[in-house]
């Protein structure tokens, strides 16, 4: 006979503050302390629970019905506060309402319609590498994680080519935006207004080229898949979370495999492991550390029992650590492990839909760096960028040698 465990309302609680800057700054040691302390957590500085561990994160991110997205993925609750923007038609949607609009989204940013992008990223990734190659040293984030993304991607959206600049700090808000009204939001927020109405233009049909994502947005609307007032807000879906991330997911990359001389070795001599190491890069490090959930239900979670209208704090970059799923060295850079299956991009129905586009983008720069570059090795301080979500590098000095 298999015994249930019982079931308790005793949460352990943690006084750490996650979004603290010295928690924000290196979240590992307070990542296995809350592992190792419960499957579920309470904070009390924020009144929310929170898990760490892979199989509770895992198994919550796919249970949709009862931890909802549609009252904010932030700490907000979207029942009781007014959000400081409408909300996402996606990522703070439940269904049916997401079914309609993940589909049109789908049917705009799929593997079939980022193929088509493959030869142009190429190109563009090698020409970059092989002045980074001829520099000799070069900063991993402003000369390379910041600068391809911002190429290629705002092309293949269709954006207008005055005033890009305005995307880090729009994706700086809104990540921040999701945690607690702190210093970094506050500093966020200062910069915002400007930043917002740009934004908020761009993603006007007479603004996108015709061709890009932005454009067949607005076409999945002519055709009547999804309304006009909802075009606008999906081409915002892809200015908030297509550059931030795959800025800090290419930073990331290129840190683990400079602060690990050996896996550099590995994927020069193999660069076709350049999808592998990116896997790798997400679980050891992930861009997205945290998103939130609200129960829509009474709920047990591995024995314990969380009431219904509870903001739950999922930690994905510590379920991508967590040894119970990954082994006794999870902790460990390995770009031959298989890390399939890592949380990195969600999971279940909010899982990433832009994946193709930030597997390609990475892809095609780790590739292109690995045949012409021997050695990669840091070549001063690596200085963390702090956001309430993210978590990722403002300067990542490195000194390369060529093949
Ligand atoms: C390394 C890069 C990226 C990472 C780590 C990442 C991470 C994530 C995660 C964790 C989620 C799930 C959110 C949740 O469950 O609440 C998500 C959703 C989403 N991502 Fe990404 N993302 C990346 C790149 C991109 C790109 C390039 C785009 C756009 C082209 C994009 C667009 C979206 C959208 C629209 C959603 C919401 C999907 C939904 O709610 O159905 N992401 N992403």
């Amino acid at each position: 006979m298999t015994s249930q465990p019982a079931v308790t309302d005793a949460v352990p609680t943690f006084d750490d503050d996650p979004f603290g800057r010295e928690i924000l700054t290196d979240p590992y040691e307070f990542h296995r302390a809350l592992r190792d302390l419960a499957p579920v957590v309470l904070l009390p500085r924020y009144g929310v629970y929170a898990m760490g561990r892979f199989d509770d994160v895992h198994a919550s991110l796919q249970n949709w019905q009862t931890f909802v997205s549609g009252r904010g993925a932030g700490l907000s609750d979207f029942a009781k506060e007014e959000p400081w923007r409408p909300p996402s038609l996606l990522l703070e949607a439940d269904p049916p309402d997401h079914t309609v609009v993940r589909k049109a989204m789908g049917d705009v940013v799929s593997p079939r319609t980022v193929r088509a992008l493959r030869a142009g990223f190429q190109i563009r990734a090698e020409r970059l590498a092989d002045q980074l190659v001829e520099q000799g040293t070069f900063d991993a984030v402003s000369d390379l994680a910041e600068k391809y993304p911002l190429e290629v991607f705002p092309d293949a959206v269709g954006l207008p080519p005055t005033g890009r600049e305005n995307l880090l700090p729009y994706g700086a808000l809104a990540f921040n935006a999701f945690g607690p009204h702190n210093d970094l939001l506050d500093a966020a927020l200062a910069e915002a207004a400007p930043v917002q109405e740009w934004v908020l233009a761009s993603c006007q049909r007479d603004a996108l080229t015709p061709g890009g994502f932005g454009a067949q947005i607005w076409e999945a609307a002519d055709r009547g898949d999804i309304t006009k007032e909802q075009a606008p807000l999906l081409v915002r879906s892809l200015l908030t979370a297509g550059v931030d991330t795959t800025v800090y997911g290419i930073g990331n990359s290129m840190y683990a495999l400079a602060s690990n001389p050996d896996q550099w070795d590995t994927l020069h001599r193999d660069p076709e492991l350049a999808k592998f190491a990116f896997d790798e890069a997400l679980r050891w490090e992930s861009p997205v550390q945290t998103f939130f959930r609200t129960t829509s239900r009474e709920v047990t979670v591995s024995g314990t029992r969380i009431p219904e209208g509870s903001k739950v704090l999922l930690f994905l970059g510590s379920a991508n650590r967590d040894p119970r799923r990954w082994g006794a060295d999870a902790d460990r850079f390995d770009i031959r492990r298989s890390a399939a299956g890592h949380v990195a991009f969600g999971m279940g129905i909010h899982q990433c839909v832009g994946q193709p586009v930030a597997r390609l983008e990475t892809e095609m720069v780790l590739k292109a760096l690995a045949v012409r570059v021997r050695t990669v090795e840091l070549a001063g301080e690596p200085k963390a960028r702090l956001n309430n979500t993210l978590k990722g590098w403002a300067s990542i000095p490195l000194r390369v040698t060529p093949a």
